[in-house]
């Protein structure tokens, strides 16, 4: 059975976990406190609410449905504001290449992100064409580290999971790939990437190869 390649959107492909980083500050801030990096960690890979709910969490506060529906949206405004300014320079390093290399060799390519504003980033940055299927946070139910995500795309690509490798920069996301019975290649710091298959600082260290070698392993 062929390979197939899930990729998370934010923070392996395109540079906006900065812009998540900074809107959840900014919502922290406008409530009167704030969260370290280590924390943002946490955060990564996490869909929205859930996210608020943790920063509350930390913030110590307790809010409403209602009003936790008003701080999500405050958020989601100020991040759109800054990913409808984005352009092709922010695709991460090393993605164009092995997404082509992906493509000619006929490796089936899925999205798994918890996004729901997926298609605007995939649009700014002219990845869309490469995808054969796009799971994101508009068609699963619950948060990465559930692997619901990871599981759709293989059913959406016709393949097992066993055969599938998720690209992840989240510990969330390294959990649910494990979860769902995939290898995982962790993208970013070592000490925020526990129990991944392989680690690489960014996409510009991964060939063709040392996905299919991951498989014999
Ligand atoms: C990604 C990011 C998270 C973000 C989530 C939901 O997984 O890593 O930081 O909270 O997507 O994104 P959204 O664009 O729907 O708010
Ligand atoms: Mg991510």
């Amino acid at each position: 059975q062929q390979i197939a390649c899930i990729f998370d959107l934010d923070g392996v492909l395109v540079d906006t976990a900065v812009y998540h980083y900074k809107a959840w500050k900014q919502l922290a801030n406008s409530l009167g406190f704030d969260f370290t990096q280590l924390q943002n960690e946490q955060l990564k890979g996490v869909n929205r609410m859930r996210s608020l709910e943790m920063i509350l969490d930390w913030g110590g506060m307790q809010k409403s449905a209602e009003e936790k529906e008003e701080l999500a949206s405050l958020k989601n405004s100020w991040y759109v504001a800054m990913i409808n300014k984005m352009t092709t320079d922010e695709v991460l390093p090393g993605s164009l290449t092995l997404l082509t290399e992906l493509k000619s060799s006929g490796i089936k390519i899925a999205l798994g992100s918890a996004s729901k504003n997926s298609s605007i980033i995939l649009q700014r940055t002219n990845l869309a064409h490469f995808f054969d299927a796009i799971v994101d946070g508009n068609s699963v139910t619950t948060s990465k580290p559930d692997p619901e995500v990871f599981l759709k795309a293989a059913e959406m690509l016709n393949t097992e999971p066993e055969n599938c490798v998720v690209f992840e920069d989240a510990q969330a996301g390294v959990m649910a790939a494990l979860a769902g019975n995939m290898k995982v290649i962790g993208i970013g710091d070592e000490e925020h990437l526990k129990e991944t298959h392989l680690i690489a600082k960014d996409l510009s260290e991964i060939t063709l190869g040392k996905i299919l070698a991951l498989r014999n392993n």
